[in-house]
Formats: structure tokens, sequence, C-alpha cells
């Protein structure tokens, strides 16, 4: 029985919310968004969980490779592309797909003298300032790499969605007519939506869709959960107790001794902290299960432990299951605690803590 942190990760939830996705976008293919270590939940296991997407999309080339490495065959495209001639040449090794969004990018296709041509996704800055080629300087990109000899025919249009999570907001209807109208003529493939424009923009869809965050169960909104939208927490976090105690009235628990017992009180002591990506912003009253019992975080995260109090929990006892958040315990609720997104909770999750499979 392990006694640190564990994040036990249900494939079955991966695969079910992988469905929502079809369901929500019955006429797109699928590229699913497995970047940093895939939200947290490994990067290869959560692939092999979701083997039935058309596509996958990585950030960086380290991270196609490792899936390489590990016999994957699939469709996989580098979401920022590469940076120089010899990621191109790993590139063409390994059949990598890549979005170009910048000048240089399209100077490096240019000077590429390999056998292969490249798959590449054009990338159209609609309005978010991140990446891409404003649309005034897309129609000299499109034909640059429609003239290199490197690229492959077709390249496929990408744009990014700055404010989808915002359901009434202007932003991205006006993101999605500046896309459609700048390549409607082109008769290319095309994908705008990530989960939220998935779940509540469905004149961004197109013929691709990218969700990353509702594939592990979690709502990219930040009013609701993923259950909202039938979808299952992949990720539960969680822990044991490795020590009880009986503090007084008027005793102080933990750093800076921030809590102070009202009355008696038996404190558990939980093996997890900040060092495993327990946010130390999640702060005193915050809830835990204790044997699915709801109880509330005492005094300051530390590195490897929290203090709770076992108000709620009376019996319980060194060894007993602690839950910090999925199955019972919404991430998005404890990302509100932490004054945070649930992305930044799940990605944050640090190597230290165990993940398991089921
Ligand atoms: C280019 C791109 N597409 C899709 C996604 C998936 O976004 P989400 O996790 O909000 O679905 C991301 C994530 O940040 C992204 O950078």
């Amino acid at each position: 029985m392990s006694w640190g942190p564990r994040a036990i990760v249900d494939s079955g939830a991966l695969r079910h919310n992988l469905g929502v996705v079809r369901r929500y976008a019955p006429r797109s293919k699928v590229m699913a968004v497995i970047k940093a270590n895939a939200y947290g939940h490994g990067l290869v296991p959560t692939a092999r969980a979701l083997i039935g997407a058309d596509a996958f999309g990585v950030a960086r080339l380290a991270e196609g490779l490792a899936l390489r490495d590990q016999g994957l065959g699939q469709r996989i495209v580098l979401l920022e592309g590469v940076f120089s001639k010899d990621e191109l040449d790993t590139v063409a090794l390994h059949g990598f797909e890549i979005v170009v969004h910048s000048p240089q990018q399209i100077e490096l296709l240019r000077d590429w003298r390999g056998v292969k041509q490249h798959h590449v996704w054009i990338k159209v800055d609609s309005g978010m300032n991140r990446l891409g080629f404003r649309i005034e300087d897309f129609p000299a990109a499109w034909q640059a790499l429609n003239e290199c000899p490197s690229v492959s025919a077709k390249p496929r249009l990408m744009t990014h969605l700055a404010s989808a999570d915002e359901r009434d907001s202007q932003h991205t209807d006006a993101q999605v007519s500046r896309f459609r109208v700048l390549v409607e003529k082109l008769g290319v493939e095309r994908s705008a939506a990530n989960s939220a424009g998935l779940l509540a923009w469905p004149q961004a869809h197109m013929e691709w869709v990218r969700p990353g965050v509702m594939l592990y169960g979690v709502s990219p909104f930040a009013d609701g959960v993923g259950a909202a939208f039938d979808l299952r927490a992949a990720m539960t976090l969680c822990t044991r107790l490795i020590a009880v105690r009986l503090v007084k009235p008027g005793e102080r628990v933990g750093y800076g001794g921030s809590w102070v017992a009202g009355t008696a009180s038996r404190i558990g002591i939980a093996a997890i902290g900040y060092g495993d990506g327990y946010p130390r912003q999640i702060g005193s009253g915050s809830p835990v299960l204790v044997a699915g019992q709801r109880c509330k975080i005492a005094g300051r995260v530390s590195m490897d432990m929290i203090a709770i109090d076992l108000a709620n929990a009376q019996s319980a006892q060194v060894g007993d299951d602690v839950t910090l958040w999925g199955q019972g315990l919404p991430v998005e609720e404890m990302a509100t605690c932490a004054a945070t997104i649930p992305y930044e909770l799940i990605c944050g999750v640090s190597q230290r803590v165990t993940v398991e499979y089921r």
C-alpha cells in the first residue's frame, strides 16, 4: 500500500470523454490535445487510452518524440512548430505534422532540402495575438507555403480562440467569422475549437476540433464542472493520513500557527504538499475528503503535508484515504480555492506523485 500521494487516472473516463467530444462535434475530426504530459495525466498512457482520436496535438517536438519512442504511430501535430533545420529533419523522419505560424518557419521550409514533404497547418491569428499570421499577412504566407516544394499540397488551417470560455463574449463570434471569411474559398481543412469552442460555439467546429481539458473531464468554463456536460473526471489526486493528533483549545497548527483550535480537536496529517503540486495558495478551510467525508484544511499547506480538521470524520485513522481532487471533489472547485484555473492544478502535479492507471 502506497502512503505517498497518487494520481489515479481512469482510462475509461478518458475514453468516455472522447465519446462526449464526438457527440458534441459529430462531423469533425478530433485532434486530442495531450501536451504538457497530457495535462498531468501521463503522455503515453493517455495517448493509448485516446487511441481512437484522429490525431494528437502536442506543443513541442520532444513530446512527439516521446510518443514515437513508445511505438505510437498516430498522426501527431506539433502545435508550436519547429525552429531549426535539425528539428525539420527530425519531423521528416518521424512524420510529424507542423504548425507554421511565423515568417522564420516559412524560411526554414524554403531552405530545407530533404526528400520528403512536410504536412503543415498554417496558423492564422484571428484576434488572440499570440501565434499566427495576422489577417493581412495571411495571403502571402498561404502563397509562399503553397509554392514551397518541401510542403505537401493543401496545407490545413488553424486558429485559436482567446475567449471561448466566456459564453457572452463578442470576441469568439468575431474571431470565428474573421477566420471563416478569410479561408472560405480555399477548400482545405480548418480548425478553431478548443474545449470551450467545442461545447459552446458550434459555429467554431469546422473539419477539426482540438479538445484538451474536456478530455480529462474538466469544464473549460469558470462557472461549472465537467459533469454538467457528462464528462467524467479522469484524475483523482489522493494520499493517506500519516498521523492523527489531538490539539487543545487555543493551540495553533502548522507554519505560522494560522489555524487555532476553538475546541479540543482531532487533526489529521496527510502526506501531500506544494512539493507534490498541491498549491500553497489553497487556503485554510478549503475542502478535502477523508475516507469520503468532507473535511477542512487546518492552516497552511506545507511542502510535504497538510493538516486537516477531522471534526467531520471523527473515526478517521492513520492510513485512511484522503482525496484532494477528482471523484467526489471537483478539481474545478479546488481551482477556485487556489484562485487559479483547473488546468494549472492538473498540469502542476509533480513528478514525485505516483501515477496509477485504472
Ligand atoms: C493551440 C491549442 N489548441 C487546443 C488547445 C486545447 O485547449 P483546451 O484545453 O482549452 O481544450 C490548446 C491548449 O491550450 C492549444 O494551445
